[in-house]
């Protein structure tokens, strides 16, 4: 419901928007996270190895661990078996919505247009994604929701950077932004798990 989702996306103004395979990374990986200051993680089911990653994050100390991705009731199901205290999809549809109303976490829905926020404020969602974020316009385009959708708060994903981070969470109807970028591919490729701890911290005190 929104006041289990709003709990969780008010804790950090940054999630880690994490796609990973090897789960001989996942607890050093959600460890670097959360003592970075994000302990709000979504893992995303694309990647064979997903849900044993999902599972070695959840018994990280502070770590709140999300499925990222998730399209249908199979996944919803498996996202709560790996422990997941919340989910994110990509969009809306029909079948998603009725199969979120059978799971005892919350859905975070993702949508790119006024249509679909109604369609998803009529199913009693007030937190949506903002998805894909950059592409779709970015932060005019949220700004531009506020006045006509004042009961809608949004979490922006896609193609967000440091400094778009922070134009974002300026907004009013911001209550954080999803992104890869705390997590680069050679830091993660060489284990440098203190460089990814670093990026965290910053994230982290991007809302100050
Ligand atoms: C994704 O689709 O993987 C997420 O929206 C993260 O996007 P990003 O990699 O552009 O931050």
């Amino acid at each position: 419901d929104a006041a289990a989702i709003r709990s969780i996306l008010s804790l950090a103004p940054v999630v880690p928007v994490i796609i990973l395979d090897d789960v001989s990374q996942a607890r050093p990986l959600a460890e670097a996270l959360v003592a970075g200051g994000l302990p709000i993680l979504e893992v995303t089911l694309r990647t064979p190895n997903a849900l044993r990653v999902m599972e070695e994050m959840a018994k990280v100390t502070g770590a709140i661990v999300g499925s990222g991705t998730v399209r249908n009731a199979t996944h919803m199901k498996q996202s709560v078996d790996a422990g997941c205290r919340f989910m994110v999809s990509p969009g809306i549809s029909p079948r998603i919505l009725d199969a979120a109303d059978d799971i005892g976490i919350p859905l975070l829905p993702g949508i790119a247009t006024p249509s679909e926020a109604m369609t998803a404020a009529e199913r009693g969602y007030s937190f949506l994604k903002f998805f894909p974020a950059e592409a779709n316009g970015g932060a005019p385009v949220l700004k531009a929701f506020a006045s006509p959708l004042p009961d809608i708060t949004f979490c922006p994903t896609g193609g967000i950077d440091p400094a778009k981070a922070r134009i974002y969470l300026g907004l009013s109807n911001v209550i954080c932004v999803g992104g890869s970028w705390i997590m680069p591919g050679d830091a993660l490729a060489a284990n440098d798990f203190g460089r990814i701890e670093a990026l965290a911290r910053e994230a982290a005190a991007l809302r100050g």
